[in-house]
């Protein structure tokens, strides 16, 4: 039993609300947006659909009012704007900054206790941000984006070996953006046996490349930010956290020394359970892997900075 507020009604929190309903994560659900109207009919739309999909979940869709998601359990941040076509996700920091801050202030008056899953983009800088403006345990912060980025690995590799995404298992640590993703060959598997065995080299790294552009992908494609991937992922991390699942999951999580980083929010191997982020697992990247996690945390690190540059920090 698990009340979970989604905060922004926009593509990625609908999406989002959509799973938590039709899968029965939460028994509870809240959409909130700040558009008039919208949050609700986004919600009456999605129940509309409950004697199709065969789902009983108690929902309510609230334009601006946080004392509805009092008490909640789990709070899903999407609220922002997404990127444009040509955009990269660092540049949307300066709209999306201040509309986060206000929105995990907000959230947090009414819901003291809740763990938040960071969706909203620059994702590992609006992490720290969340980090730095509420002072919350490390636990009870999490990015979304390996999640995401991880998926899409599996996708691009299945997609390469003719195979089943469901049979690979892949992560992508680093950072959640075009230049900054990790995408962990080395510890790629097609059912226990690394996915070099089925696949050439050149075939592999395409699987790596298009996995780091994957969001940019979608975005020229649609004209906007993709949102069924970004909104499953965000409703797989509240699953893990509702269900205690223990699932390991890349997180954008606050480093304290692990993988030599330390005060930056980035993907690392997370275990996720009720208790939010509850351990980071040390796991032994390649040689390149490893400088690869070493660069893209410089430039995690370069982007926060412009935090204090404008004024939200
Ligand atoms: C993406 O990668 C929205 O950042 C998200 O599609």
């Amino acid at each position: 039993m698990a009340k979970v507020t989604v905060v922004g009604a926009g593509n990625v929190g609908a999406t989002c609300a959509n799973v938590l309903a039709t899968r029965e994560i939460a028994s509870e659900l809240v959409l909130i947006d700040i558009k008039e109207g919208f949050a609700e009919g986004k919600i009456l739309d999605i129940f509309q659909t409950a004697g199709l999909m065969d789902f009983d979940t108690n929902m309510t869709g609230v334009t601006g009012d946080y004392s509805k998601t009092a008490g909640s359990d789990v709070v899903v941040v999407t609220s922002g704007v997404p990127r444009k076509p040509g955009m990269t996700r660092e540049e949307l920091i300066g709209v999306n900054a201040g509309i986060v801050k206000s929105v995990v202030t907000e959230v947090l008056k009414y819901s003291p206790d809740a763990i938040l899953v960071m969706v909203a983009n620059p994702m590992d800088t609006m992490t720290y941000l969340t980090h730095k403006a509420t002072g919350l345990p490390k636990n009870r912060i999490i990015g979304m984006g390996g999640a995401l980025d991880s998926a899409r690995f599996r996708c691009y590799i299945s997609k390469a070996l003719g195979c089943n995404s469901n049979e690979v298992q892949g992560m992508v640590v680093g950072g959640h953006g075009d230049t900054t993703m990790v995408p962990l060959l080395s510890m790629c598997y097609y059912k226990g046996a690394p996915v070099a065995r089925f696949a050439s080299e050149e075939v592999l790294k395409k699987a790596v490349a298009d996995t780091m552009v994957g969001g940019a992908t979608l975005t020229a494609l649609l004209g906007t930010s993709a949102w069924y991937a970004p909104g499953a992922a965000a409703a797989y991390v509240v699953e893990a956290i509702v269900r205690d699942q223990k699932k390991v999951i890349p997180s954008c999580v606050m480093l304290d020394g692990e993988y030599g980083q330390k005060d930056i929010c980035i993907g690392v191997p997370t275990v996720i359970g009720k208790g939010g982020a509850e351990k980071i697992l040390d796991y032994t990247f390649s040689a390149d892997e490893a400088a690869a996690f070493a660069k893209s945390a410089d430039a995690v690190r370069a982007t926060n900075a412009v935090l204090k540059e404008i004024g939200a920090l």
